[in-house]
C-alpha cells in the first residue's frame, strides 16, 4: 500500500461527507454561517471522523450512517479549536493556515460561531435517526458524543488547562489534562465507529483504550511540535505553550523523552488494534509519530 497516496485518498472521501452537512450562507444568520464554513474548511488534518471510518469499516460496518456522525466529531473539534484560540484562552492569531476567527470576525461572533458549531454538530448527528429503523447504536452513539465532548471529556480538560497556566502541575493533573482536553474526542471518535458497526460493548471499550494512548500521543507531538515545528507547516503558531507558560510533557520530561513517551503510547495502540487487521490504521498511527503538522 502506498500509504500516502491512500491517506491522500481517504481524507478526501472523509472531507466530502463532512462538508455536505455544512450550513448555507443565507439570511439574517448568513455572517454566522460563514464563519462556521471558514473554520470548518480550513485545511485540517481530519483525523477524528477518519478514524471514526476506519474503526466503522474495521468492525464490518458499510453503510453511511457514520457520515452525520463524522461531520458532528470534526465540528465539535473545530468548536474546540476557535474556543481555544480566543484571547481569554491560548489567545493565538492563526489556526490551519489561516488568521483566526475571532481574527476575522471580532470576538464576540467568534463566540458565537464555537457554540454555533457545538449545537450544529448534534443537529447533524440527530440526522441519523431516519437513516436507520433501529435507533438503538444511534442513541449509544449520541450518549458517547455527548460525554466525550463535555465537563467528564474535552470540556473539563480544556478547563483545567487553561486554569493552571503559569502554575506547578503534578503529572496526575497533567494526564488529566491530556486524557481529556485530546484524548476525549479521539476516543470517542473509536468507540462511535465501533458502535455504529455493530461491535460489542467490550470491543468498544477495547477501542477507548486505544484511543487514550492515541490521544496522550498525539497530544505530547502536538507539544512538541509547538517546540520544534514550524508556523508554515502546522498552520499555526509556534511557541503557544512558552508564551501561555503552560506545562507540558516537553516541560517536564524535554523533548527527546517526551517523544520517547510518545512512541510507547503510540506502540500500545497499535497492540489494542491488532488482531483487527487495519494495515492503513497501523501505518496512520506509526505516520502520526513523524507528522510534520
Ligand atoms: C489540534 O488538533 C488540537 C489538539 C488537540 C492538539 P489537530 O492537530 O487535529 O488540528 P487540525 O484539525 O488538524 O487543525
Ligand atoms: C488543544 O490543546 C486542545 C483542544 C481541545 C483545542 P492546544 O492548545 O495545545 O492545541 P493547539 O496547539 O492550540 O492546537
Ligand atoms: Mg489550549
Ligand atoms: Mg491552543
Ligand atoms: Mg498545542
Amino acid at each position: 500500500m502506498n500509504f500516502k497516496e491512500e491517506l491522500e485518498r481517504r481524507t478526501k472521501e472523509v472531507q466530502e461527507a463532512v462538508f455536505q452537512y455544512l450550513p448555507r450562507e443565507e439570511g439574517f444568520p448568513a455572517r454566522l454561517a460563514q464563519a462556521v464554513n471558514y473554520n470548518m474548511t480550513a485545511p485540517g488534518k481530519r483525523l477524528r471522523p477518519l478514524l471514526m471510518m476506519e474503526i466503522y469499516r474495521m468492525y464490518g460496518g458499510e453503510g453511511e450512517i457514520v457520515y452525520p456522525f463524522m461531520a458532528a466529531m470534526e465540528m465539535i473539534h473545530t468548536h474546540s479549536l476557535i474556543h481555544d484560540d480566543l484571547p481569554a484562552l491560548d489567545n493565538d492569531d492563526y489556526r490551519r493556515g489561516r488568521k483566526t476567527t475571532h481574527k476575522v470576525y471580532g470576538e464576540a461572533l467568534a463566540v458565537l460561531c464555537g457554540d454555533a458549531l457545538l449545537n450544529y454538530a448534534y443537529e447533524t448527528a440527530f440526522l441519523a435517526f431516519s437513516m436507520e429503523e433501529d435507533t438503538k447504536k444511534t442513541a449509544r452513539a449520541l450518549q458517547i458524543l455527548g460525554r466525550k465532548a463535555g465537563i467528564h471529556g474535552m470540556l473539563g480538560g480544556q478547563s483545567v488547562d487553561v486554569m493552571n497556566e503559569k502554575k506547578e502541575m503534578s503529572r496526575q493533573m497533567l494526564d488529566y489534562i491530556y486524557e481529556n482536553k485530546t484524548a476525549a474526542l479521539i476516543e470517542g471518535s473509536m468507540m462511535i465507529g465501533a458502535v455504529l458497526a455493530g461491535a460489542s460493548e467490550r470491543e468498544t471499550e477495547k477501542m477507548e483504550e486505544a484511543g487514550s494512548c492515541l490521544g496522550l500521543a498525539f497530544q505530547i507531538q502536538d507539544d512538541i511540535l509547538d517546540v520544534t515545528g514550524t508556523k508554515e507547516e502546522l498552520g499555526k503558531p509556534v511557541h503557544s505553550d512558552e508564551k501561555n507558560k503552560k506545562t507540558t510533557y516537553v516541560t517536564l520530561q524535554g523533548v527527546d523523552q517526551a517523544q520517547k513517551t510518545a512512541e510507547k503510547l503510540t506502540q500500545d495502540a497499535k497492540r489494542l488494534l491488532t488482531g483487527e487487521k487495519d494495515e492503513f490504521l497501523q501505518m496512520l498511527l506509526d505516520y502520526l509519530m513523524i507528522r510534520k503538522k
